[in-house]
């Protein structure tokens, strides 16, 4: 497999640009199995989530891959209840136990719940303690991000929002890339139960290249310097979706895929959710 990219992060560590997203996955020997086998087919990078319920399962299959931890990125993230009940210290520890590491390479405000500014200076205690070695943001909008960067010196290392052809987020994808903060794509096939991955587009496109709908999304986010997250279970798919690098969209390629987008979100609105 030709060598995969990475993106460097504002605070000097590289990201590898392909993760194994693991949403909806659950805590058990499933989930283990497909981190493992994401490992295997050559993936540096799993993103997974406190409130996803599956850390535990994550770090099994980390250690069951056998693969040196130095050489894996891993990002977890601290959920809403935590941000609100001000306990981002204790919930960090508690997701590193889970996981089985003593440190994550990235660890991300989930959502902007009330409490989020505390959370955002726990986090750079979190960060100086070496325990998590980069810090950063999901769901954030641009005005809580220039809410953020008024208040703080430590600019977050990244940015992970929903973004897919059908809802590309451009304009906030624009805006990070001018503040050195990476932007990561959740949803970025268009989610589960979505029907980007049929469009004749895609295929058409895929078609030159030998490659699949779904790796001709996947490339779109890396020539876009996104860092792009697709979950799967299945391990013919895992293994799809990180033989991505021996090829390379057109200017055309990428401006017909932006012609997909139709604007509307998949998930829920950072500035209207209710959990
Ligand atoms: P599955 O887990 O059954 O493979 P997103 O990453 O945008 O949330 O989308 C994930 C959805 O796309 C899941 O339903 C996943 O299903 C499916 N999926 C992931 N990779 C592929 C692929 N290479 N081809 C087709 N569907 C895929």
């Amino acid at each position: 497999m030709a060598e995969q990219t990475s993106i460097l992060l504002n605070n000097g560590t590289s990201i590898p640009q392909v993760a194994l997203g693991v949403f909806r996955m659950p805590d058990s020997e499933e989930t283990t199995a497909a981190v493992q086998a994401a490992l295997e087919v050559g993936y540096r990078h799993i993103d997974t989530a406190c409130v996803y319920g599956n850390e535990r399962a994550v770090g099994e299959g980390l250690r069951r891959s056998g693969v040196d931890r130095g050489s894996v990125f891993v990002t977890t993230k601290l959920w809403n209840d935590d941000i609100r009940a001000h306990r981002a210290k204790d919930a960090f520890g508690e997701s590193l136990d889970r996981l089985g590491l003593d440190y994550v390479d990235l660890y991300l405000i989930h959502w902007p719940a009330d409490g989020w500014q505390q959370a955002w200076d726990d986090m750079q205690e979190i960060a100086a303690s070496g325990r998590a070695k980069a810090i950063g943001v999901s769901n954030f909008h641009q005005h809580h991000m220039n809410e953020l960067l008024a208040n703080s010196d430590v600019v977050p290392a990244a940015d992970q929002v929903e973004s897919s052809p059908q809802f590309t987020n451009q304009e906030l994808v624009d805006y990070l890339h001018g503040k050195g903060i990476t932007p990561e794509a959740w949803s970025p096939l268009g989610g589960t139960g979505g029907n980007l991955l049929t469009d004749p587009l895609l295929a058409e496109i895929g078609a030159k290249y030998g490659k699949t709908a779904a790796q001709v999304v996947i490339r779109w986010h890396i020539q876009r310097g996104v860092v792009v997250l697709p979950k799967s279970t299945h391990a013919d798919r895992i293994r799809q979706n990180i033989d991505v690098f021996d090829f390379a969209l057109t200017d055309a390629d990428m401006s017909a895929i932006n012609t997909l987008s139709t604007g509307k979100r998949n998930g829920a609105d950072p500035d209207n959710f209710s959990f």
